[in-house]
């Protein structure tokens, strides 16, 4: 088709404009032909027993956890999502940078919701990344029932890994779990409450204690290296996982290699995934991986089976142990995030080379501190950022923006960057939305007052998360930053009391989602949005939106305005 109006075109140097744009076209039609992963899921409910109680779940193509994205960096995604629920449904692709292209992001904010019995088809390029990510519902609570799947994102051929191949990778979701279902957790927070605790731990949908008679999950050959890809998709709980008798050895978190340090425990935080590998070199019988939530008043602990292959001898009932909890429990866990350094020397895709190695030394141009807050608004539950509660308007943030009618729907910047000390005192309930100036390279602190963990993350970035540190923040605490080998990801967590920074380049156009990943919390106001327009309304800085999307809200019926060019 393309060489097609080539051919049609007139190469005359009135026409150079044209031919640029033409050019432009090509060469992001050249990138468009990565291959193609073409995927169609029917999306149910069903019935599940994650912790021997039967809850309705959200399942993809009737499976929990849902269908693995295995792909290559670069590679195009088309997945055609069914909706047969009786509920407006999306998904988002939760570390997947969506470069350019917010409109399939998934939030709230940039995607009209697909409506039950309708279809849509997300299509999107998994851009300069590796590693583990992967998809959840961001509509009503339905993220408590599930609906999450892997996203395993390879090096391309001939670029080299910095471990040898594993003979089989395994993806585990471990988290938290409710017995009482997503409407009725909903149900809950709509009416001002909260949804209190879980009743328990999962492993992939499944949760057994040690003694019972339970089938291998796994099966080990001996002599051989596995690797495990960790996803943590829970509401609000903190678990630390382990294996009997076999070290890890942490190789990948969130996109980025690691300098590999082997681990007998690791805690992984709400939103987070990491990749560990376990080699098969222990007398054959059976073995336990242990879970068990952190950070709670009442420990909740499972397990699953790992066999060697050809032998039946039962796991020991002995467990390793948690790390431990309260003050030296976040002592331990801060430790551990210390003791993650990229490595500088492996090769891995990414987004901004010249941004990414010398992060250091790139000038802040804005700092925005972010204090989370737990209020009662007339009465009902509410959680804020710098005392602005979020709600999301009637039309997608992204969608009246482009239309240009941002005014009818939102202001921005409503919050300060620097907060006062008593922010959390006087909170609102408004959309929360930040105008911030494209390819600024800006630093963000989380700073919690509240006495329980959070944990956020950003849409269409990785950060860098250079310090985690008790107490507040100040600026003569970048001293402190690890300005060398920090490790680029989308979450961090910040403990009671504590702070974290991030840094980052602010180069992809769009409108991202910035969020508490406890999900209580996201549904009840703790998460706002980052505009970030190309003052050029390029396409070589954003897409156009596309032709598919659907429109929703005050710009249901209006015409499209022109693309970008
Ligand atoms: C996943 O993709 C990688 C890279 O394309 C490939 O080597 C591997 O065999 C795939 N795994 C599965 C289970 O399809
Ligand atoms: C819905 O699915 C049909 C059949 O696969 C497909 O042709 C159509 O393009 C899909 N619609 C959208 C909006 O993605
Ligand atoms: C870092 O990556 C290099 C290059 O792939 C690799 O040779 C080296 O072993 C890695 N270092 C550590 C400590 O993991
Ligand atoms: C960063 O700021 C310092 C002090 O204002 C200035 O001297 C330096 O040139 C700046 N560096 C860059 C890379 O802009
Ligand atoms: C956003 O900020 C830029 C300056 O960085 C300014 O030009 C623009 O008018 C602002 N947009 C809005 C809607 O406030």
């Amino acid at each position: 088709m393309y060489s097609g109006c080539l051919r049609d075109c007139n190469m005359d140097t009135r026409n150079f404009g044209f031919i640029v744009v033409l050019i432009c076209i090509l060469i992001t039609q050249a990138k468009a032909e990565d291959p193609y992963h073409f995927f169609e899921w029917k999306v149910t409910y069903g019935t599940i027993s994650p912790l021997g109680v039967p809850t309705q779940v959200i399942l993809i193509n009737d499976k929990f956890p849902g269908p693995v994205i295995n792909c290559t960096s670069n590679n195009n995604i088309v997945v055609n999502v069914f909706n047969n629920l009786d509920e407006p449904f999306l998904l988002t692709w939760n570390g997947v940078q969506q470069r350019k292209n917010s409109w399939v992001d998934g939030t709230p904010g940039t995607m009209c919701p697909i409506q039950p019995g309708t279809n849509f088809t997300y299509k999107f390029q998994v851009k300069d990344q590796i590693g583990s990510y992967y998809y959840f519902p961001t509509t009503a609570l339905h993220k408590a029932a599930g609906g999450v799947g892997i996203i395993q994102v390879h090096s391309r051929p001939l670029i080299p890994v910095p471990f040898d191949n594993p003979a089989d990778e395994f993806a585990v979701f471990v988290g938290d779990w409710f017995n009482k279902g997503h409407k009725a957790l909903k149900n809950l927070l709509d009416g001002g409450n909260s949804i209190g605790h879980p009743e328990g731990i999962h492993i992939n949908g499944k949760s057994a204690q040690v003694g019972t008679q339970a089938e291998p999950s796994w099966t080990f050959e001996a002599g051989k290296t596995y690797r495990f890809r960790f996803c943590n998709p829970g509401m609000r709980t903190s678990v630390n996982f382990r294996f009997q008798d076999h070290d890890m050895k942490l190789v990948e978190v969130e996109g980025s290699h690691l300098m590999q340090n082997e681990y007998m425990s690791m805690d992984l935080h709400v939103g987070q995934c990491m990749s560990v590998l376990v080699t098969a070199d222990q007398p054959p019988k059976d073995y336990y991986l242990v879970v068990s939530s952190r950070f709670t008043k009442q420990v909740h602990t499972t397990v699953a089976t790992i066999r060697y292959a050809g032998t039946n001898i039962p796991a020991s009932p002995e467990l390793p142990p948690p790390p431990p909890e309260k003050t030296a429990g976040i002592a331990w866990s801060i430790n551990q995030f210390r003791s993650f350094r990229w490595n500088l020397t492996a090769s891995a895709a990414r987004p901004n080379p010249q941004g990414s190695y010398h992060y250091g030394q790139i000038n802040i141009t804005r700092t925005i501190k972010l204090v989370n807050s737990r209020n009662y608004i007339d009465g009902k539950l509410r959680f804020a950022l710098n005392g602005v509660s979020h709600i999301d308007p009637k039309t997608p943030l992204k969608l009246s923006e482009y239309f240009g009618l941002a005014e009818k729907e939102f202001k921005y910047d409503i919050i300060p960057d620097m907060p006062p000390a008593d922010i959390e005192k006087n909170v609102k309930i408004a959309p929360n939305v930040l105008n911030a100036t494209y390819r600024n390279f800006v630093e963000i602190i989380f700073e919690n007052h509240e006495n329980t963990i959070q944990s956020y993350h950003l849409d269409g970035y990785s950060f860098f998360a250079v310090a985690i540190e008790p107490g507040r923040w100040s600026p003569e605490k970048r001293k402190n930053y690890n300005l060398e080998d920090a490790l680029s990801r989308h979450n961090v967590a910040v403990f009671p009391g504590c702070w974290a920074a991030v840094m980052l380049t602010l180069d992809n156009a769009g409108m991202w989602s910035l969020r508490s990943e406890m999900w209580e919390r996201f549904y009840l106001g703790q998460q706002l949005y980052v505009s970030v327009l190309s003052p050029e309304r390029s396409l070589r800085d954003e897409y156009s939106l596309p032709e598919t999307t659907q429109l929703c809200g005050i710009v249901t019926n209006l015409p499209k305005p022109p693309g970008y060019v």
